[in-house]
């Protein structure tokens, strides 16, 4: 059996296109549609309740779009809303890996780092897993507010993105962590700068592929895998197109995919 429907794939902004980045390598024959909300990023400084109401009028444009899943590519919507919202649509729902068990398999002194929004710090997620899965280990969990506000305005290097990573970084680095996971799908286009202030020991941790992964074999479960040969991208945001076109081409070569405005209140109830 297979399913020729597109997957939805949705972020605050441009970060979930480094979980596109993965989907594409591992499923290229599948349809991607994506929406960014560039016009109310970031989330992360936002109440959860706000949070939730932005994740549910994003459901409601992806389920316009038919889609037979949708991959929540943000840490933020995934630890606030995936709970709650994944039984109320009609397709399969998938949120971004932790990082926890593939950073356990590589830590060796079992201090692990994580750097995310407030509203993902704050929901604990990445501590609890950590719990489960591995109680010997420590994770030092801290809140890089800066960090989605300068990936959104293409500040990816520089004095303004090394300041904010040397404030946030140090404690990790103080606190001897030899991992750290990005807990934030914006965070893997600051890697350089990340490494600048971690050192080259530190092992950064993107759980990206993982995600990834963990579509697939959602998809391969309920037999929903694509039976095309060659899969496009839709790429559609709430504003700023110009500069999204800008910001995609630090995480995409080759030929630019089609980009589309979209104004989520025409698909409100
Ligand atoms: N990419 C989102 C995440 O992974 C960023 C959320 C925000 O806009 O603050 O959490």
């Amino acid at each position: 059996m297979s399913d020729n429907r597109p997957i939805g794939v949705f972020d605050s902004g441009i970060g979930g296109l480094t979980v596109v980045k993965e989907l594409r390598e591992l499923m290229p024959a599948e349809d991607i549609i994506y929406f960014g909300d560039t016009a109310r990023t970031p989330y992360g400084s936002r109440p959860p309740a706000q949070i939730l109401e932005f994740m549910h009028e994003i459901l409601r444009f992806l389920q316009a779009q038919d889609v037979k899943m949708a991959v929540v590519a943000c840490n933020t919507m995934t630890a606030l809303g995936l709970d709650t919202t994944r039984k109320q649509y009609p397709f399969l729902m998938v949120g971004v890996n932790t990082g926890i068990r593939l950073s356990l398999s590589l830590t060796k002194n079992k201090r692990i780092g994580v750097i995310a929004t407030q509203a993902t710090i704050a929901s604990g997620k990445h501590g609890k897993v950590a719990k489960e899965a591995d109680p010997t280990a420590t994770i030092f969990p801290v809140a890089c507010p800066k960090f989605v506000p300068l990936v959104e305005s293409g500040k990816l290097a520089g004095v303004e993105a090394e300041e904010a990573a040397h404030e946030y970084l140090r404690p990790l680095v103080e606190a001897n962590v030899d991992t750290l996971i990005l807990g934030c799908t914006h965070y893997p286009l600051l890697a350089p700068t990340i490494r600048k202030v971690m050192g080259a020991n530190v092992t950064l941790v993107n759980p990206a592929r993982e995600t990834a992964v963990d579509a697939c074999n959602l998809l391969k479960k309920h037999q929903r895998l694509t039976g095309k040969q060659q899969g496009a991208t839709r790429l559609c945001f709430s504003a700023d197109l110009e500069r999204v076109k800008v910001l995609e081409r630090c995480i995409f070569s080759g030929p630019q995919p089609e980009f589309e405005l979209i104004n989520l209140a025409d698909y409100a109830k």
